[in-house]
């Protein structure tokens, strides 16, 4: 059985994934979690989460581990009771690291700021009175718009500590975008700024929450950290400015105990169809499982380790491994603002520097990036201080995989390629760093305490050496518990195409030796530079601009962001006169490109635009994407006999330019 994985072959190096690579004998020496770790797992599951739980500090110990009496619907630890921004900040003064350094920011602009755990209690503490004082009470929802400033951290930790869930919004969305999300988290405060640094200028943010809430009537107050210092406009009844509310406010503030499954935040995410989910994550699970897998897949010693994730805060990425992992096990970490070619393309590695970073975290299009830069660059720096190097968002290709472990880790620091996604919450998985043998390019094992298999279409586990579908095979602390509002969609998109198991939503092959390695997503979900985009949403972007009858969008394999979005469009008029493939010329290609940023943001604008006279349909109506790929990375077409008119691929083909 082959499942139509989105073709991950042509960045796969036969060469270098046959390599592997054990850990470092003094890493694997002192290493936080050992061999052990899976079979005690293996042996008593349950009880092996319930010693992770413990590793946080409950007002309340749970007694209970998983309720799953009701599922796919999971508690976990819920008759427990804690607060997560106590256990992410004040715990750690109590225990005596007050003055240890929680956050290390470095501005885009060189302006940098040393944060300690004391400091950071103080004012997550001031920002939790401020919400109040703004009417924000438990269960309320807040929305975030903001830059990678240590304000976006406070604001996530202070929603937390009165538990009111966050709804942190990615801060390259645009403003339909953003409005759309606060209108269906029912958000009564944003919280923003009046922009950040962008590749050496400010880049404004307020304008952009000032139309979205035009349109969110529910929203009574915004609150606006300065940051850039540019001009905005304002609202005097609705809008604050942070300074001088947080500024005002008293650094005492009692953390209330909340249940274990009272929501912590909603992150949307793309789906198959144009509306974005709202995952739901919740408190206790999900602060053991970001904890423990940070403690075991980074090996962080919060003593001596300088942690560095360069993923946004808009992302889960930096809500599980910025925000709630670290902090819950008082690490020191590199907050950075900007990009990492400003001022210069060697930003990263100057960071690293300055710091003495020893556990980073990027993305495999990050690495690639670097790859192209070249690597005279990195070998301008001194980096070693790295000694676990994490890589998440989408496949890393071996050659990618390898050049990060030489040219970055000095030939010695481990790679640790994490599979999970928004929907798990944490890291699911992954190499041990000081465990696993390494196979380049794979992310081989579940972690201890998780279960995982790859299935054919009848869900029967495939054998070693075979192509299927990842499932999931048992609930995890982390899991979404639904998407927000719409149960039955968390029942139709997860738990009913192999019932009783979680279906991902990606490709993966079961090696030989029984390792997982994945292949990228099986539905509509294009994963550019690591970021979820969904083909629906882009193509009712497009068919939103005036000229477009018709578009279907396909992500296209790409040596750099992993997949580029490619859009077909069929223009209006197009039928009448006879078809006018190619007519749409660069003015066209150029706004409807706008006009995709506009409606969605920058991250979803096509890298190339075909106009075509027809789309490859199945008798069923169904857009054939595979034969749209097929065009979009040149290659041979695949079979067209499901296509109502396999003349269809002819005409696409002979009226379009030369591929670029
Ligand atoms: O396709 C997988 C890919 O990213 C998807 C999840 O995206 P998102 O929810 O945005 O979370 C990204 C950060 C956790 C997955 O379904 N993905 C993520 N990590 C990997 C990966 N694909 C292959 N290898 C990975 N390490």
């Amino acid at each position: 059985m082959t499942p139509s994985v989105r073709d991950g072959a042509s960045l796969v190096g036969r060469t270098e994934e046959g390599r592997r690579f054990a850990p470092p004998a003094d890493l694997a020496a002192a290493a936080n979690v050992t061999a052990a770790a899976y079979e005690q797992a293996d042996a008593d599951r349950l009880g092996f989460w319930a010693e992770q739980a413990r590793r946080l500090t409950w007002a309340t110990e749970p007694a209970e581990t998983l309720d799953w009496s009701n599922p796919p619907f999971a508690r976990w630890f819920a008759d427990g009771e804690l607060n997560v921004a106590y256990n992410c900040v004040d715990r750690h003064v109590e225990a005596g690291h007050g003055d240890r350094i929680a956050l290390y920011f470095e501005g885009e602009p060189g302006d940098s700021r040393a944060i300690s755990y004391a400091e950071l209690k103080d004012e997550v503490s001031r920002a939790a009175n401020a919400l109040t004082e703004l009417g924000v009470t438990q269960g309320d929802r807040v929305a975030v718009y903001l830059p990678m400033i240590p304000e976006a951290v406070v604001a996530m930790l202070a929603c937390a500590r009165i538990g009111a869930p966050h709804s942190v919004i990615f801060g390259g969305f645009s403003a339909d975008a953003v409005a759309s999300r606060i209108a269906d988290a029912d958000a009564k405060l944003v919280i923003t700024a009046d922009g950040g640094y962008r590749r050496g200028k400010p880049s404004a943010l307020k304008p952009v929450v000032d139309a979205a809430v035009a349109r969110t009537p529910q929203v009574e107050r915004v609150l606006v950290v300065r940051r850039t210092g540019q001009d905005v406009a304002w609202d005097d009844t609705r809008d604050v400015w942070w300074q001088e509310i947080v500024g005002r406010q008293s650094a005492a503030h009692t953390p209330e105990p909340f249940g274990a499954e009272h929501p912590l935040f909603i992150l949307y995410t793309s789906g198959t169809t144009g509306k974005p989910k709202g995952i739901l994550h919740t408190s206790g699970g999900y602060l053991t499982q970001t904890g423990y897998t940070h403690h075991a897949v980074f090996d962080l010693k919060p003593e001596t380790d300088v942690y560095w994730c360069t993923a946004d805060i808009g992302w889960i990425t930096g809500h599980s491994y910025i925000v709630y992992g670290p902090l819950a096990n008082g690490a020191t970490q590199v907050l950075y603002e900007g990009t990492p070619d400003t001022p210069h393309r060697g930003r990263f590695w100057e960071i690293v520097q300055k710091y003495g970073v020893t556990l980073l975290y990027t993305a495999p299009t990050a690495v690639r990036t670097f790859m192209k830069w070249g690597d005279d660059i990195p070998a301008r720096f001194d980096l070693s201080s790295l000694r676990v190097l994490g890589s998440v968002g989408e496949p890393i290709n071996p050659e990618a995989w390898v050049w990060y472990r030489e040219h970055i880790g000095a030939g010695r620091a481990p790679v640790v390629d994490t599979w999970w996604q928004t929907e798990t919450g944490a890291m699911m998985i992954s190499p041990l760093p000081g465990v696993t043998v390494t196979k380049p390019g794979s992310a081989q094992v579940p972690l201890p305490g998780i279960a995982a298999t790859v299935v054919d279409d009848e869900a029967r586990e495939v054998p070693a050496g075979s192509d299927g579908y990842l499932v999931l095979t048992e609930p995890w602390p982390s899991m979404l518990r639904t998407v927000w509002g719409d149960d039955q969609r968390y029942l139709d998109t997860y738990w009913s195409r192999f019932p009783g198991r979680y279906f991902a939503g990606d490709g993966a092959r079961k090696d030989e030796d029984g390792d997982i390695r994945l292949l990228g997503r099986v539905d509509d979900v294009m994963l550019v530079s690591g970021h979820n985009i969904s083909t629906a949403e882009v193509e009712s972007a497009l068919v939103s601009h005036p000229e477009v009858a018709e578009a279907a969008v396909v992500g296209a394999a790409d040596a750099t962001t992993g997949q580029a979005v490619v859009a077909f469009v069929i223009l209006r008029g197009s039928a009448e006169d006879g078809g006018r493939a190619g007519a749409g010329g660069p003015g066209l290609d150029a706004e409807l490109r706008d006009h995709v940023g506009r409606t969605l943001g920058p991250i979803a604008k096509p890298r190339r635009i075909l106009t075509v006279p027809e789309l490859p349909k199945t008798r069923s109506g169904k857009i054939m994407r595979r034969l749209l790929r097929d065009i979009a990375e040149n290659r041979e077409l695949g079979d067209v006999t499901t296509l109502t008119d396999s003349s269809v691929m002819d005409l696409i083909r002979s009226g379009l330019p030369a591929a670029p």
